[in-house]
């Protein structure tokens, strides 16, 4: 099971939208994904037309219990608009866990104890992270093997980045084997001087790190979402989706998937 993560310390930076992509993708290709929303905001819930407010069941009631069993787990997963993807949704609920957690040890690893009882039930997940640096956002980088930061290709994002590559520097101390990342440049405007200068800067300074192809603006996304099923699902010939279908090729081979 390959398990990657989705962050950044940026809000609307395409965060969501590059795992619930990228999740329609590999369905596409016949595996078996789980997305799971950690984000408090519970965009990727929301998404697949859940109400984050209204829910029972949520990745929150990982953190309520020292003993996590596959029966609990199992209460949490919900279905979505693709039959090759299951979702573990938000709640709203998540908000209050930074300030709860704080003081109790052991919480950073919630969601990857969660993830190892099913490590035999899907190919592949995917963690949407929220873009504070918290337990939450600690949770989806303990738990993952290969980290995937989108970063919008416009003038500020760089400062955001630096903080998002700082973070991943203090997690590496503490981890046996080093995060690897993926800056996936995003809402690229070719058309838009910002855009362009953002995209060379990123290059020469991660050269090793960038993602093979740029993820345009593509109007078809919000579409998408506003339907509840995948880019793909929508419509696979669109030039974001196209984009996000060579990322993942490239992005096999530096997984090791
Ligand atoms: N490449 C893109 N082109 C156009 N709109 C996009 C693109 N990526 C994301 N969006 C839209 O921008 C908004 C923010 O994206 P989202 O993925 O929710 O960001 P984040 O999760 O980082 O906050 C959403 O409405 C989404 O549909
Ligand atoms: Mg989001």
């Amino acid at each position: 099971m390959q398990i990657l993560a989705i962050a950044n310390q940026k809000g609307g930076v395409g965060k969501t939208t590059t795992a619930v992509a990228l999740a329609g993708l590999m369905a596409d290709a016949g595996k078996r994904v789980l997305l799971v929303d950690l984000d408090p905001h519970g965009s990727m819930t929301s998404y697949f037309k859940y109400d984050p407010d209204e829910l029972e069941n949520s990745v929150y009631d990982l953190f309520m219990q020292s003993q996590i069993s596959l029966n609990r787990v199992d209460n949490i997963l919900m279905p979505t608009t693709d039959p090759q993807i299951d979702l573990m949704p938000a709640t709203t609920a998540l908000a209050t866990l930074e300030r709860k957690a704080v003081g109790q040890e052991g919480l950073g690893l919630q969601v990857a104890k969660a993830l190892r009882l099913l490590k035999d039930r899907y190919d592949v997940v995917l963690i949407d992270s929220p873009p504070v640096l918290g337990v939450l956002m600690i949770n989806a980088l303990a738990a993952c093997q290969h980290l995937l930061v989108p970063v919008q290709t416009e003038y500020l994002a760089l400062k955001g980045l630096d903080r998002m590559l700082r973070t991943i520097n203090m997690v590496n101390r503490a981890r046996k084997r080093k995060l690897e990342f993926t800056l996936i440049p995003t809402f690229y405007d070719r058309s838009v001087a910002s855009s362009v200068n953002c995209l060379r800067e990123l290059h020469q300074r991660y050269p090793e790190q960038m993602a093979s192809t740029v993820v345009p603006v593509d109007a078809r996304f919000r579409v998408a979402s506003s339907k509840g099923v995948t880019p793909s699902a929508l419509d696979d010939s669109s030039a974001g989706v196209q984009a996000y279908s060579r990322i993942l090729r490239v992005l096999g081979e530096r997984s090791g998937s």
